[in-house]
């Protein structure tokens, strides 16, 4: 199978997780998007969504579903998303599609996270696949400072085909920090949460996945 029917087995298995009536939480990036095409499928069985993105905003409007302000909604049943890497505790790296300040928060919000991904995501120790940070602009250089004496190799997210810094949907910066073994994700996520200037850090495992759905050869293995 290749990676993109993978994404889209996981993406209907991941209907079952959508509670009627309710609101659903929707992440962002190439295998979100597949769910999002499945859940327009069953669109008259839920209240609407929230979106973790503009663009995943765009994409669930574009099937006529309602998606609602965080700040206009009290309750999130099940939030479904992808994730770059995932371990076995269903702790993950998020932020390769630079939405992780807004799946962050709305995962916090939501009563169950239901991790999505095609097999190759599944790691035992993460690290391999650069962590996303967001950042204020005026704390790029003082962030890059600390995470390089952390041990890794701070990078500046640009914009495709430019020099410029690629802007998020918050107007913050990514900088994307190779060369980490992450051992103790929950320690990192806890002392990059202290850093000055830092608007979230792409490590999910304070808040981690309570149930994934991986896309193997082997058809779709679930993960709690
Ligand atoms: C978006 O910011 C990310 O957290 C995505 O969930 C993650 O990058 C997975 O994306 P794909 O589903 O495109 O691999």
């Amino acid at each position: 199978m290749t990676q993109d029917e993978l994404k889209q087995a996981v993406a209907v298995a991941a209907i079952q997780y959508v509670v009627d009536g309710e609101i659903i939480g929707v992440g962002t990036g190439s295998t979100a998007n597949f769910f999002i095409d499945e859940l327009a499928k069953i669109k008259h069985r839920i209240k609407g969504t929230v979106a973790s993105s503009e663009a995943t905003a765009a994409r669930l409007r574009g099937h006529g579903i309602d998606v609602f302000d965080l700040n206009d909604v009290t309750a999130i049943a099940v939030y479904i998303d992808g994730a770059d890497e995932i371990t076995h505790s269903g702790a993950m790296i998020k932020g390769g599609g630079a939405a992780l300040t807004r799946e962050k928060i709305v995962a916090s919000v939501s009563a169950k996270f239901v991790c999505i991904a095609d097999g190759s995501k599944l790691v035992d120790v993460m690290g391999k696949f650069p962590l996303p940070v967001e950042v204020l602009p005026m704390a790029r250089a003082a962030v890059m400072r600390k995470l390089a004496a952390l041990g890794g190799q701070p990078k500046l997210r640009l914009k495709a085909g430019s020099d410029q810094a690629f802007i998020t949907d918050n107007g913050g910066e990514i900088i994307d920090v190779a060369g980490l073994s992450i051992t103790d994700p929950v320690a990192l996520e806890q002392d990059l949460n202290q850093v000055p200037g830092v608007v979230a850090v792409g490590l999910f495992a304070l808040r981690g996945a309570d149930v994934c759905l991986l896309g193997t050869s082997d058809g779709v293995k679930t993960l709690t």
